[in-house]
């Protein structure tokens, strides 16, 4: 229908004549003259109607935004005066001689070129909200990305294979999606949260380097990051250590990184081992961009009267650190009010603030509320471990471990973005040596930091009951510029060490069997030993676009409560397919109007 895009218009094409496709993205009636402004997915292109034409001028007159039209006409530079150099068609337009409206349109929601558009209302529309420049620029770097990794995978030697979606829980630790089943009446298939099991039984398979594409579903509390249908590069492997893995998906990263946006990622990434991170960055996806650390005070304040420090100096859990802001000697009451509201969030129950004015005259050129409850000793301790220079403020977090980890480091984030300190455009680092386990405070059970399958460095499953919370384990994940986009670990092997994993998570002998039976079979008829990663590849897409949400880079997202606009899902079912599902709703379904 069409002889070329309307972005490939230019100089090169004058007094050609073309054909085009498109959308009306403006039209403008200049006495006598019509200008339509014609878009596709390439760009915008000027088609000029004139009433010398009578029958084309007169259909041009008709048409309205967001019609859908085919142009015949000729290309010709356009007059001297109304070039447009913002407009990379803009040297030319096209005359048109013939014009069919392929059809017309409603007037839209919205206008395309509004930033102002409320999410909601662009996800009901999303079909028209993607026609936007920018939408249909950040889907099509999506594909283009995905096509790089298939090209990388498939010239190492990975074939792609799809597992299924109708399958038992799988054990990434969210809430199921669960699909009701009517052949089996009162039971359910879980969607998977990930394709973990199936990609493991691949290995045992003989399949050796496995890669899929994979939608995985997680019922949990969404954020900017976190959707409740996602998609992951997931990759595995038979054979390879590690170091051979972590090496192998870096330098598809790198490659990726150069093919599709000219950057050097730096070779090698960068290693952090899990409790350094956590030690001088309260996180496990520290965004190195930021020059900022908390440095640890906890052993000088266990005698000090301040009971804000004093308690969490002398609690096991507890952790007493400082964050150092450089200039930041300028920040307001006002500001440190917001800011200890920031942190209140993760369970702060204050911050604790010195500003540096003099740092020579010792504790006369410090100002701040707490000074008064600290001896001379741990004001030195503070300012030399810190570092502090005349114009600082020095922030303190003293609580829990988890809350002082988790409010000074978004703290840090948010000052470091705030305040204008970012450092290099892509930090990738690579988070090694985790723990196999965590206490779960309210159960306080031992949980799989990782998953359940994930191999202890250790291969002796008794060194690994006798310390479970010493224990490292084989797991890696990538993080970029503060996220983590993905992970991945060495997986166990041996039936006796996934036996003993599985005791030590409290999931007894009978509950193995009933969940993971399938797979504790398969380790026992020759499974090799075998490892992978997955990316979350809506991250990935987020941060290389530059997008502020994962909404932004999938084609139709989900709302923050894991709604659908556009299709209106979730939604009520007919009380037939209840019945013949076997299920009784306690409460009638609301009637959505
Ligand atoms: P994990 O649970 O760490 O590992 O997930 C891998 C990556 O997927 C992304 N991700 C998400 N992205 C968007 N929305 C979500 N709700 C969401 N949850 C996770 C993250 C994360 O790093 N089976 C293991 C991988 C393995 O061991 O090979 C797994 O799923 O970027
Ligand atoms: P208060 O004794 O509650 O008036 O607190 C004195 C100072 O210590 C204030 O600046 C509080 O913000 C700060 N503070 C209180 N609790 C904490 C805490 N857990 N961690 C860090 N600072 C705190």
């Amino acid at each position: 229908m069409r002889s070329l895009y309307c972005g490939e218009l230019n100089e090169s094409r004058l007094d050609q004549e073309v054909t085009l496709c498109g959308w009306v993205h403006r039209r403008r009636d200049h006495g006598g003259v019509i200008f339509v402004d014609l878009r596709d997915h390439t760009g915008l292109l000027q088609v000029v109607f004139d009433p010398d034409t009578a029958d084309t001028f007169a259909i041009a007159e008709s048409v309205r935004n967001e019609y859908v039209l085919q142009v015949k006409g000729r290309v010709r530079r356009r007059p001297e005066g109304t070039v447009n150099p913002d407009m990379p068609t803009g040297q030319v337009e096209v005359l048109g001689l013939v014009l069919t409206v392929l059809n017309a349109a409603l007037t839209p929601p919205f206008q395309l070129d509004d930033q102002d558009v409320q999410e909601e209302t662009r996800l009901r529309y999303r079909y028209i909200d993607l026609r936007r420049p920018e939408m249909q620029e950040k889907i099509r770097l999506r594909a283009r990305i995905t096509h790089v990794m298939r090209s990388f995978l498939d010239a190492h030697g990975f074939i792609d294979v799809e597992t299924p979606i109708l399958t038992r829980s799988t054990p990434e630790g969210a809430r199921d999606y669960l699909v009701p089943s009517r052949t089996h009446s009162g039971e359910f298939f879980a969607l998977p949260q990930s394709p973990q099991l199936f990609k493991q039984l691949l290995m045992m398979s003989g399949m050796d380097r496995y890669y899929q594409i994979a939608r995985c579903f997680r019922d949990e509390d969404l954020r900017a990051d976190r959707q409740p249908e996602f998609t992951q590069l997931d990759i595995e492997t038979s054979f390879m250590n590690e170091d051979d893995i972590m090496s192998l998906t870096e330098t598809m990263v790198r490659e990726l990184f150069r093919d599709v946006l000219d950057v050097e990622l730096p070779d090698p990434f960068p290693r952090m081992s899990y409790d350094e991170s956590m030690q001088r960055f309260g996180t496990d996806r520290p965004d190195l961009r930021i020059p900022l650390q908390l440095v640890d005070l906890g052993d000088v304040m266990q005698a000090v009267e301040f009971k804000v420090f004093a308690g969490p100096a002398n609690d096991p859990d507890g952790r007493i650190a400082a964050l150092r802001v450089p200039g930041g000697g300028d920040i307001s009451r006002k500001d440190i009010d917001g800011y200890t509201q920031y942190v209140s969030q993760y369970g702060a129950r204050g911050l604790a603030y010195i500003k540096v004015n003099d740092v020579a005259s010792g504790r006369e050129g410090l100002q701040s509320p707490i000074l008064k409850f600290l001896p001379d000793d741990v004001v030195d301790a503070i300012v030399s471990r810190t570092g502090i220079e005349n114009g600082d403020l020095v922030f303190f977090g003293a609580d829990k471990t988890k809350v002082v980890n988790e409010s000074l480091g978004a703290l840090r984030v948010k000052l470091g973005i705030e305040r204008g300190m970012l450092q290099g455009d892509w930090e990738p680092v690579w988070v090694v040596d985790f723990p196999m386990f965590e206490r779960d405070a309210k159960s306080n059970r031992w949980m799989a930091l990782h998953h359940p399958f994930t191999a202890p460095k250790s291969d002796d499953p008794e060194a690994l009951a006798a310390d479970p919370g010493a224990s490292l384990s084989r797991a890696y994940d990538m993080v970029l510029n503060g996220t983590e986009l993905g992970g991945g670990s060495i997986r166990i092997h041996h039936t006796d060490m996934q036996q003993a994993v599985l005791k030590l998570l409290g999931i007894g002998d009978q509950e193995a069997r009933d969940k993971f039976g399938f797979l504790l079979d398969a380790l026992k008829f020759g499974c090799p030993p075998h490892g992978g990663l997955a990316f979350g590849l809506d991250r990935l897409v987020m941060l290389m676009t530059g997008a502020s949400s994962i909404r932004e880079v999938m084609a139709f997202p989900k709302t923050q409560t894991a709604a659908c606009p556009l299709t209106q899902a979730p939604s009520a079912v007919a009380q037939g397919q209840l019945i013949e599902l076997g299920i009784h709703l306690h409460k009638p379904p609301e009637v959505k109007v």
